[in-house]
């Protein structure tokens, strides 16, 4: 994208707030001109003084002695009523624009950045599972909080200065043309210089920008995993290592602030002093005789006041640049976020409830980045309502094969079909409401027990389905010892209970679901066996009338499975009861004695 699209694109957001976007405006040129007519009254205030000079030469002057009564009063004497109330008037209206343009170009800001930011959240949550593997958790929150931020900046200041100071410019300039264009040219004959210099400054500036970014990304990684994982710095005395990666990271940033520091504290006095022999050349040319015989005392003031005016917004306009610079850089890698393909959903099939056969054909995968396959050529056939476990050594592909049933990812080879239709034929939504699962890594949200049980799509489900679930898992017995019940607020992540109990309440959510595929990945891991052997037999019940994929580390566990599929490093090995895999003496009897034998 070049800079021009970004800019478009950003762009696209302000067009609906058109409305506030032209008060916005109206303000600003209310502003401007305010700023133009101050100048002009030095020239009302000069000429009055000046018995020669027309009382009507400047633009104020002209209209405070068309609308205004002045019989009566000498030039000095109007002019002494006029000026004070004129300048009063005008500074008043000016404020009154300033305020307005402001507000409104702050709402018209803040209402994009609003919008940008839930775009990007929402982005995150249509996501495909390669995007989660690509990145660092902190490298994603930090765009959305950072690098959103950035264009936050970008966007207010640039959008005021740009709009407020460049009309003022236009007025000024114009006012400046008006009065004497020859000596206009002086003016205008700095500006190509000036905007090479900015031209030059912001290349660099976002250059550093773009670092930056994505050092907030290594900060935030490094920060969030010391503060998860702070037992484990301590119990493994990394604290040297931690202290050293923020501290890279953070140094990093800093250097890379600095640079951008230095190359916009440069280009502030470059232009600057650009400006200023601007103003000595106009001087100079202001003073010789031929150009002054055209000037009266007030318009050589005057015109004088409104180029020395003209440099603050220039100078003003040339700093915004870094602010936009950065903006732009981070709009540009929010907008590659924003156009990242979503998880494919093309299917139209959609069922209200599975029967549950599943049927695995010929499957091969590899993750993305990594040549090496994890499944070759797996084929399993799960009759509905059976129970099948998947056994094997950690690694063998297990989680891998289950994640393709819920379509995290797409077999690269083979197909895997829910009641005889290919998953790729279902609507994504749909699938998934026909799947239960608890895996390996329980994630609990920051909320109370039960809307943790109770979760997304099974909020409605009623409290009573919600204690059964409960009992079932086993789970219920703990709960209500916990200070505040079902209601208890867990931390972040569930924070507050043990392994064990996490399982519990993902086993809970997992069984209020009801789906028609139950899928149990090593999910009682974290249990005693006394607790394994209570939920186990409370899921006899569960799992009576549905298809159930269970990955179990203790074998026992999976004894009395209709089958058992041995895998190992991605293939399938043996399949059979445990009885008949037992007799066969694989990798089965192996993994089953060694159990004995430890
Ligand atoms: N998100 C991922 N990206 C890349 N490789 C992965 C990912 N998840 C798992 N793997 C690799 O796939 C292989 C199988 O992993 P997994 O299916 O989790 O095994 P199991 O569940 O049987 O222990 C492992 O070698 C693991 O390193
Ligand atoms: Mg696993």
């Amino acid at each position: 994208m070049n800079d021009w699209q970004v800019y478009r694109r950003l762009l696209g957001y302000v067009t609906p707030q058109w409305p506030m976007f032209s008060l916005s405006l109206v303000g600003y040129v209310i502003y401007s001109l305010g700023n133009v007519l101050l100048a002009d009254l030095m020239q009302f205030l000069l000429d009055s003084l000046d018995d020669s000079v027309r009382v009507t030469s400047g633009i104020v002057s002209s209209i405070a002695y068309r609308f205004f009564d002045n019989s009566g009063l000498g030039r000095v004497e109007f002019a002494r009523i006029a000026v004070p109330v004129a300048m009063v008037t005008l500074a008043a209206t000016r404020a009154s624009g300033f305020f307005m343009g402001n507000y409104c170009m702050s709402h018209v800001a803040r209402t994009l950045i609003h919008r940008l930011r839930c775009q990007l959240f929402d982005k995150m949550l249509v996501a495909p599972s390669i995007y989660y593997d690509a990145h660092t958790q902190g490298a994603l929150i930090s765009k959305i909080t950072f690098n959103v931020e950035q264009v936050t900046g970008a966007v207010t200041k640039a959008l005021k200065i740009v709009v407020r100071e460049g009309l003022t410019v236009i007025a000024l300039a114009s006012y400046l043309l008006y009065l004497n264009w020859r000596l206009c040219l002086v003016f205008i004959a700095v500006i190509p210089v000036i905007a090479v210099v900015v031209t030059y400054v912001g290349r660099h500036f976002r250059r550093y920008s773009r670092r930056i970014q994505s050092s907030m990304g290594d900060v935030t990684q490094v920060s969030g995993e010391s503060v998860s994982g702070y037992k484990e710095i301590r119990l493994f005395g990394g604290q040297r290592q931690q202290h050293e990666r923020f501290r890279d990271a953070s140094q990093y940033n800093r250097v890379q602030n600095l640079k951008l520091a230095f190359a916009d504290g440069l280009s502030t006095p470059v232009i600057q002093t650009l400006l200023a022999l601007a103003l000595a050349t106009l001087v100079w040319f202001a003073l010789s005789p031929d150009i002054l015989r055209g000037f009266t005392a007030g318009s050589l003031v005057a015109f004088l006041t409104a180029a020395t005016q003209l440099g603050k917004p220039i100078r003003q306009l040339s700093e915004v640049q870094s602010d936009i610079q950065r903006g732009l850089a981070a709009a540009e890698d929010i907008f590659a976020q924003l156009d990242l393909e979503e998880e494919s959903d093309h299917g139209r099939y959609e069922v209200a409830r599975a029967a549950g056969a599943i049927s695995v054909r010929g499957v091969s995968f590899a993750y993305r980045g990594n040549p090496d396959r994890v499944l070759h050529d797996v084929s399993i056939d799960i009759p509905a309502g059976k129970t099948v476990a998947l056994v094997g050594r950690s690694g063998s592909g297990k989680s891998t094969l289950v994640h393709l049933l819920a379509r995290f990812y797409q077999p690269g080879e083979g197909e895997i079909l829910l009641d005889g239709v290919p998953l790729a034929d279902y609507r994504l939504a749909n699938l998934r409401a026909q799947l239960a699962m608890v895996s390996q890594h329980v994630a609990l949200f920051h909320d109370t027990v039960y809307n943790n049980i109770a979760y997304g799509a099974l909020a409605d489900r009623g409290e009573d389905a919600v204690l059964a679930a409960t009992e079932s898992a086993y789970a219920r017995h703990f709960i209500e010892a916990l200070p505040r019940g079902f209601q208890t607020v867990l931390g972040d992540d569930g924070g507050g209970l043990s392994g064990g109990q996490r399982q519990r309440i993902a086993i809970a959510r997992a069984i209020l679901k009801d789906a028609p595929v139950l899928i149990l990945d090593e999910a009682t891991s974290a249990l005693d066996n006394e607790s394994e052997h209570r939920i186990q037999r409370a899921l006899d019940n569960v799992m009576a009338n549905r298809t159930t994929i269970v990955i179990a580390h203790r074998l026992s566990t999976v004894e009395h499975a209709d089958s058992i599929v041995v895998m190992d490093a991605g293939r399938v090995v043996a399949c059979g009861n445990h009885q008949s895999l037992l007799q066969e003496g694989g990798l089965y009897a192996q993994l089953y004695h060694q159990k004995f034998s430890l």
